[in-house]
C-alpha cells in the first residue's frame, strides 16, 4: 500500500467499540482532503437512508428477541446497501473512501462472538459487497477491558454483552489479522494524535 496512489482506494477502520475509529475516519479524511484527494467517508451499520433505519433496529435494547443469524442478516443488508449506492460508485469516480467498520466486523462480532459459522458469513460478504474488499484495513486493537471501561452509560444493545463477548471478538479480530498482509494492526491504547500519525506515516501521507 505505501507510496501508492490512493485514488480509487478503499480504506477501512475496524476494532472493539470505542476504539476511536469513527475519530480516526475524520482524521484521515482531512488529511487525504489536505494533500488533495477526493474523499467520501461512510460506515457500517448505516450509511444510507435504509442502513440507518436498519441500524436502529440492530442497536435497540428493546430488540432482546433478535436471534444472531437475524442480526447477522441485518448488517449483511446494511453492506449491500452500502456496497452499491455509496462505495462502488464513488470508487468508480476515483474518490478515496474511508469507512468504519465492513466485512471485517462480520466475522470478529457475529462469527468469533456470537458462533455463526465463518463460511456462511464469508459468503454473505461476498454476495453483499460484489466481492469487493478493502485495499487496505487498519485494526485499531485494544484489549477487551480497556475498550469496555471506555463505555459511558448502559450502551446500545451491543454494547451490552459482557467482557467474554468482548474478548472473544478480540481474538477474532487477532486471528483474522494474522495471516492478512492487508490488514495493519495498530496499538489502540496510543493516543487519538499518535494513532493517526501511525495511520498516515503508514500511506506515506
Ligand atoms: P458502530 O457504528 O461502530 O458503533 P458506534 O457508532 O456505536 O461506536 O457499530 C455498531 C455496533 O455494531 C458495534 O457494536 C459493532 C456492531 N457490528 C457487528 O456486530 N457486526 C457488523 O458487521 C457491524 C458492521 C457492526
Amino acid at each position: 500500500m505505501r507510496r501508492i496512489e490512493l485514488r480509487g482506494k478503499f480504506i477501512v477502520f475496524e476494532g472493539l467499540d470505542f476504539t476511536g475509529k469513527s475519530t480516526q475516519v475524520t482524521l484521515l479524511a482531512e488529511r487525504l482532503t489536505q494533500v488533495g484527494y477526493s474523499v467520501i467517508t461512510t460506515r457500517e451499520p448505516g450509511g444510507t437512508p435504509l442502513g440507518e433505519a436498519v441500524r436502529k433496529v440492530i442497536l435497540s435494547t428493546k430488540n432482546v428477541d433478535l436471534l444472531p443469524l437475524s442480526e447477522l442478516l441485518l448488517f449483511i443488508t446494511c453492506r449491500a446497501q452500502l456496497s452499491v449506492e455509496v462505495i462502488a460508485p464513488a470508487l468508480e469516480e476515483g474518490k478515496a473512501v474511508v469507512s468504519s467498520r465492513y466485512r471485517l466486523s462480520s466475522l470478529a462480532y457475529q462469527g468469533y462472538g456470537r458462533g455463526i459459522d465463518l463460511g456462511l458469513i464469508r459468503r454473505l460478504n461476498e454476495a453483499a459487497t460484489g466481492g469487493r474488499h478493502p485495499d487496505l484495513t487498519f485494526l485499531i486493537d485494544l484489549p477487551a477491558k480497556v475498550a469496555l471501561a471506555r463505555k459511558r452509560g448502559k450502551g446500545d444493545r451491543i454494547e451490552r454483552e459482557d467482557i467474554v463477548f468482548y474478548q472473544h471478538v478480540r481474538q477474532g479480530y487477532l486471528k483474522l489479522a494474522q495471516d492478512d498482509p492487508l490488514i495493519h494492526r495498530i496499538d489502540g491504547t496510543q493516543s487519538v494524535q499518535q494513532i493517526a500519525q501511525a495511520v498516515a506515516s503508514y500511506l506515506d501521507l
